[in-house]
């Protein structure tokens, strides 16, 4: 067992699915996989692995926030020798060129969060998607004929899901950024320091140009999509 994780060597694959929500995890284990078995519940924060089309998988909670998702990350890396972590969750559009409902595939992702201002005592670092990853799923999602709903490219990893200055995050968009979440930036930062892979891809639930947001039924279904684009993009 690790710390936060209740699971023996051996009860993780190699690559795994990383929602937020611990219920999401529960529920792509129960819609995607066959034969899944809860390895930990420690916290609430479920895990599961199971196989779909006959390769290992595992789901795992995060947690919301970079210093939650860094807990996860860093023990599947350095305690379960997990190899891919593909981040599975929500943003909010940052700008029109994105929709509610839209896929973004994070190629980078900024930051608000101190993490790793501090990791780096000062420096600047860039967090990136692996580009295997990166290149699998944005093969898969064109493959499901998405690939008009489906954008490639910045992300904004907030430590603020209600800002105190929202027209910083008005500047990002001036520099390319896509869409607001609050987890990736710590997983690439983690994934590289391991030399391991990862992604993150979200559904885009909310708009905060527009204001629109989608129902729980639209966001299952987007989501669906998008877990088949990670379990491909994954297990390619
Ligand atoms: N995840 C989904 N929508 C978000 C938003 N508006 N801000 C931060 N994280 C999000």
């Amino acid at each position: 067992m690790s710390t936060h994780i209740g699971a023996q060597a051996g009860d993780i694959a190699p690559l795994v699915l990383m929602p937020g929500d611990p219920l999401r995890a529960k529920w792509i284990a129960e819609t995607f996989l066959e034969d899944a078995r809860c390895y930990t519940e420690v916290r609430g924060m479920y895990g599961f692995t199971g196989t779909w089309q006959g390769q290992r998988v595992s789901v795992q909670g995060s947690g919301m926030g970079q210093p939650s998702l860094a807990i996860y990350a860093h023990e599947l890396m350095a305690e379960y020798d997990v190899q891919s972590i593909i981040r599975v969750g929500s943003c909010g559009a940052m700008t029109e060129r994105v929709a509610v409902r839209d896929i973004v595939i994070a190629s980078g992702a900024c930051t608000d969060s101190s993490m790793n201002r501090i990791r780096f005592e000062g420096l600047d670092y860039a967090p990136v998607a692996d580009f295997g990853l990166l290149r699998a799923a944005y093969d898969a999602a064109t493959a499901q004929d998405l690939d008009e709903a489906v954008h490639v490219g910045l992300i904004y990893s907030s430590d603020s899901f209600y800002p105190a200055r929202p027209e910083l995050s008005a500047r990002m968009v001036e520099y390319g950024v896509l869409a607001v979440e609050m987890e990736a930036s710590a997983l690439y930062t983690l994934a590289a320091r391991h030399g391991r892979r990862a992604l993150a891809i979200c559904t885009v639930s909310d708009h905060l140009v527009t204001g629109e947001e989608t129902t729980s039924q639209e966001r299952e279904q987007t989501f669906g999509a998008m877990i088949e684009i990670a379990l491909t993009a994954g297990l390619a």
